[in-house]
């Protein structure tokens, strides 16, 4: 007799952006190039000073790179991650209210464990990232989706919450900025009312960050600042310095709700990566590096995302909003797709097999945009984006 599974796992569905790379995978073993426009991954490395100081530490005969840290990660890089921020964006933490994390996904799942029960609703915006749609049910919790349309810019819809929040179940507000996958900033007046409706209330706002030094236009509004005993705050260092794989991240907020954090992050993981906490610790201490490098970074994918935009004017019967920071377009084909009776999913697969372009369907995001695609600008080259985005509208015109 099979032993039963526990029931909640079966909630947890697979990232799609995974589930591309396993057929990319397949595909390029075949000999066969695909042009990455699906995941939200860096084309730009970390500063190559920084790098340099890593392979001299790896000559060093000693443990100090290999061994355990502090739970909540090394002292110095919690405060080196406040001053950052302070020098930033004017925000006022103490270290005592970071956390360092195995990067963005465990910043969520850790900071759920600690203020959601079975039975709570969670307001989420329509769309929003999906690591949220796929983690959320895993902890018994009902989503609220209210929906944010690309006619108002895809701004949270105040009135929206409002109307949410009276059934009095709301525990928390989930928001991104810049978001994944519209790119949109949230604008100051509309943050100070969902701060307010959460002071009001008594409701966690869980606000996810990891963009805020890509913003190619307008300011990154902090909730931290306008609400500071209702705001969690995530933080990954996938996107900048651009360390995915090296799994860093980080939570900060009131004091007592970080320690409940770092209990959940410390029984999945133990401690954060060293060596990723040794990169970013000489990264954000070289603070003329660290300046010149936002700066770069931001020019590359400034001008990636320029030409992504041209290039998708030139095709017709979709639309889009220009984001001003993260690493996506969202692209509306519902007038194309919608004719010819196709699916984005099945349009994104076509896409992929016979163009070997991948993109993120809508459907994935959300049912506001199931008639979208995402696109990413920020991994691949000029010249590949100008090609990977030829061929998607070839085929639009072509299905
Ligand atoms: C909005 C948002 N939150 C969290 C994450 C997850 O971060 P990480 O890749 O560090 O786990 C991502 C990753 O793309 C993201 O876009």
């Amino acid at each position: 007799m099979i032993p039963p599974y526990n029931k909640r796992v079966e909630a947890l569905r697979e990232s799609p952006t995974r589930a591309i790379n396993r057929v990319v995978e397949q595909m390029r073993k075949k000999g066969l190039d695909v042009i990455m426009l699906s995941a939200g991954e860096p084309g730009v490395p970390p500063p190559r000073e920084v790098r340099l100081w890593l392979a001299k530490a790896l000559e060093e005969e000693s443990m100090r790179l290999y061994s355990y840290t502090p739970s909540p990660g090394f002292m110095d890089l919690r405060e080196a991650i406040a001053m950052d921020m302070k020098e930033l964006e004017g925000v006022e933490v103490s270290p005592d209210q970071i956390l360092v994390v195995t990067g963005g996904q465990n910043a969520i799942f850790s900071s759920f464990a600690a203020i959601l029960e079975p039975g709570d609703e969670v307001i989420i915006m329509d769309p929003t990232y999906f690591g949220y749609l796929n983690i959320l049910p895993y902890f018994g919790v009902k989503l609220v989706p209210i929906v944010s349309p690309a006619e108002t810019a895809y701004q949270p819809d105040v009135e929206g919450i409002k109307e949410a929040v009276k059934r009095g179940k709301t525990k928390a507000i989930v928001l991104v900025s810049p978001d994944n996958p519209t790119g949109r900033l949230i604008r100051e007046d509309v943050a100070r009312a969902i701060a307010e409706i959460a002071q009001d209330h008594g409701i966690w706002i869980v606000y996810d960050e990891p963009y805020k030094t890509l913003i190619y236009e307008g300011s990154h509004v902090s909730f931290f600042k306008l609400a500071p005993e209702n705001t969690i705050s995530l933080y990954a260092f996938s996107k900048d310095p651009g360390i995915p794989g090296w799994r860093l991240g980080y939570v900060y907020g009131p004091a007592e709700i970080v320690r409940r954090i770092a209990l959940v992050s410390e029984a999945t993981t133990y401690n954060p990566p060293s060596v990723a906490q040794y990169l970013v610790l000489t990264y954000l201490r070289n603070r003329e590096v660290r300046r010149r490098h936002i700066e770069y970074f931001r020019g590359v994918y400034a001008y990636r995302r320029d030409l992504m935009v041209e290039e998708l004017r030139k095709i017709e019967g979709i639309s889009f909003y220009k984001p001003q920071g993260s690493m996506f377009v969202l692209v509306d084909a519902k007038e194309v797709l919608a004719r010819k009776g196709l699916t984005v999913s099945a349009f994104a697969d076509k896409l992929l097999r016979e163009k070997h372009v991948a993109v993120v369907p809508g459907e994935f995001f959300g049912n506001s945009t199931v008639w979208s695609v995402r696109l990413s600008f920020t991994r691949e080259s000029p010249e590949r984006i100008r090609e990977g985005v030829a061929r998607f509208g070839d085929l639009l015109s072509q299905t």
